[in-house]
């Protein structure tokens, strides 16, 4: 049964999806088979990182045009990308019911998958939340800034009390270094965990990278054009982190339908 892991932030252009494309693809490179949903409608970008080009979207598959495993682009190790497109505002606010019919239908491809990967839309929209809530795992992107800590706390209180989410993993972004990214993570966890019975993992951090953001620019992910430098060994670490933190018992929908079980 594959693991299902929601990138979130709360605040957009944290670096949500340069982590999820890295990690993911970190993970790809041991051996793990993984799907990743770019779950960002309407500003879908994950492919860019990567450097595809996608023909098909998810979209295609929502509207019933399609089988979702038609909406796969084969990326970079094998990874199994499924685009969230461009331009499609009318995504964004997915009803209910549409949601849940999405989010069943990656019970199909359950058996060719390790790991599954949801880069989740920035802000604590139902859509968000939904994926975040139907997840295993939780990892919350935090830069050390008064907006990112509003915006990442009223994502978890919104997963925790709407979702029963109580187990989160923090990266921090753009840190000057480990001593202070553990300090921002322990500022963070400290005003979280006042208030809300939750339980937040630090799994890691990145530097301020110029090389992460020329890998951007050059449309190669960082941990495919360098597998030994500083950043790639922080992914390893991170990926290795993420691995073993708790998973979250959901109650409600969840993907591959393990409450069901
Ligand atoms: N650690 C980092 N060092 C330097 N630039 C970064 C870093 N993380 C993200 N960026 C830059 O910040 C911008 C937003 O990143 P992105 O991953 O698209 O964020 P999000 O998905 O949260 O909107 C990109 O231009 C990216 O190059
Ligand atoms: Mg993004």
């Amino acid at each position: 049964m594959p693991i299902s892991i929601s990138i979130a932030s709360g605040k957009g252009g944290v670096g949500k999806t340069s982590i999820a494309v890295n990690l993911a693809l970190t993970m790809a490179s041991v051996g793990s088979r993984v799907t990743f949903l770019d779950a960002d409608f309407g500003l879908a970008n994950a492919h860019l990182l990567m450097g595809y080009n996608p023909s098909n979207t998810v979209r295609e598959a929502i509207s019933g045009k399609t089988e979702l495993r038609d909406s796969i682009t084969k990326g970079p190790l094998g990874l199994q990308l499924i685009s969230g497109g461009n331009g499609l505002l009318d995504l964004l606010n997915l009803d209910q019911s549409t949601r849940f019919n999405l989010i069943r239908s990656f019970d199909t491809l359950a058996d060719e998958c390790d790991v599954f990967f949801i880069d989740v839309p920035a802000g604590a929209s139902n859509s968000s939340l939904s994926f975040v809530n139907a997840s295993d795992k939780v990892v919350i992107v935090l830069v050390g800034e008064p907006t990112s800590f509003m915006d990442a706390y009223t994502m978890v209180k919104a997963a925790h009390v709407e979702g029963g989410v109580k187990e989160f993993s923090v990266v921090i972004n753009m840190a000057d270094n480990e001593v202070h990214s553990k300090e921002t993570f322990n500022k963070f966890k400290k005003a979280a965990c006042k208030f809300l019975d939750v339980n937040l993992k630090y799994i890691g951090y990145l530097p301020h990278s110029r090389a992460l953001r020329s890998s951007i620019v050059k449309r190669k992910p960082l941990v495919l054009a360098d597998n030994k430098c500083r950043e790639s060994l922080l992914f390893k670490s991170m990926s290795k982190e993420l691995l073993s933190s708790p998973n979250n018992n959901a109650s409600g929908i969840t993907f591959f339908n393990k409450s069901a079980i």
